[in-house]
């Protein structure tokens, strides 16, 4: 089979197409030929040589596709050949062929397409056990997303919306906000332009929000625990403003406030916590909100996956709306 390969790690990383050996399934696993890939920031930091695949993990980059199911491994009961599905990866969603768990494989939600369902396993996965298995958003609460307009923020407002939310996000264009309005965002922020704890305070009534989403880190941790209401959770999730900083853990108790951070990538693939924990989830619980029109996939655009290193710049100068997906050979058909 044809798959993307890191010719030249960096950042930009050179990639490449080149011919690997198809995948085998193992125990437990399927082989799905690939219809799309999602883009994800992490791919950019593994390209770079900053984010080594889990041990046992495929070295080819890719997070999540869509495709058919073209192998079943032994003891695989519940997925035939021939069935259109998405699926979470720990890796090697960037090829023609992939193989995974089958507890990571999902079924399309109806009415979206098969490309474009490989927008949809990081997104839903990373959003529904955020928001509502680790920071438990009700209805009536009010969530604060940052980077509102990512491939995460987009997903993470339609699906805060759902459950009843306040959604607040920052962004750092005046279109991305108003992409984010129209998605259903309820209080917008221009992280440029204003200090996000400020505005949020004047927006709530000096309440705060009561769950933030946050993809920066270090740079926002005193800011966002400012930011949380009384009994507020935070989520970081992502470390693009770097690793370390300071805490203020009076801060902390005074608000009776949590701090939490996770990684979808290295969670095991079954039992307590798992990525076979959070697919169940998002099947039983967000699918059902896409099938119905209130959670749709957010498509930037789609690029032939031939020309992956497209599709990172497109992520690496930022200005894009939701996802970047890579279609592979024959993927067209679907879309
Ligand atoms: N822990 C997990 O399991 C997990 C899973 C998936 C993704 N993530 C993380 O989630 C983040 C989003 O992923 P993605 O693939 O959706 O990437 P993406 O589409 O490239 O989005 C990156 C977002 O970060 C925003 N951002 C950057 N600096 C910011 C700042 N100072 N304040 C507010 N927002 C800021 C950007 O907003 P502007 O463009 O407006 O500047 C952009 O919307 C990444 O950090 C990724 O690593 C984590």
């Amino acid at each position: 089979m044809w798959a993307v390969t890191v010719d030249e790690p960096g950042s930009p990383a050179t990639l490449g197409w080149n011919e690997v050996p198809d995948p085998e399934p193992g125990l437990g696993e399927v082989v799905i030929d690939v219809a799309a890939a999602g883009v994800n920031r992490a791919d950019l930091l593994q390209a770079s040589g900053h984010y080594p695949p889990p041990p046992g993990a495929s070295t080819t980059l890719g997070l999540e596709c869509s495709g058919t199911i073209s192998a079943v491994g032994d003891g695989v009961t519940e997925w035939p050949t021939g069935e259109p599905v998405c699926a979470l990866l720990a890796g090697g969603g960037y090829a023609e062929k992939v193989v995974v768990p089958a507890a990571q494989v999902m079924p399309v939600p109806a009415g979206v397409d098969l490309v474009d369902a490989a927008g949809l396993p990081e997104v839903a996965c990373t959003v529904w056990s955020n928001l509502v298995l680790t920071a438990g958003l009700r209805s009536g609460q009010t969530v604060l997303i940052h980077g509102g307009s990512s491939g995460i923020g987009t997903m993470a407002i339609q699906v805060a919306k759902a459950l009843g939310a306040t959604v607040a996000v920052t962004a750092s264009r005046p279109e991305a906000l108003a992409a984010c309005r129209e998605l259903g965002a309820d209080i917008t922020i221009n992280y440029r332009d204003e200090d996000f704890v400020e505005a949020l305070q004047q927006a709530t009534d000096g309440r705060g929000a009561d769950v933030i989403l946050d993809v920066v880190g270090a740079k926002y941790l005193a800011r966002n625990v400012a930011a949380l209401a009384d009994g507020g959770r935070l989520v970081v999730i992502g470390m693009q403003g770097g690793t370390t900083a300071e805490l203020d853990i009076g801060a902390l108790l005074r608000k009776r406030a949590g701090v939490i951070g996770t990684a979808l990538r290295s969670r095991p693939v079954t039992g307590p916590g798992s990525k076979g924990e959070v697919v169940t989830a998002v099947v039983e619980h967000l699918w059902p909100l896409i099938a119905a029109g209130r959670v749709r996939p957010v498509i930037d655009r789609v690029i032939e996956m031939s020309d992956a290193g497209q599709g990172h710049r497109r992520l690496a100068e930022g200005g894009h709306l939701g996802k970047v997906l890579l279609r592979a050979p024959g993927g067209e058909q679907f879309s």
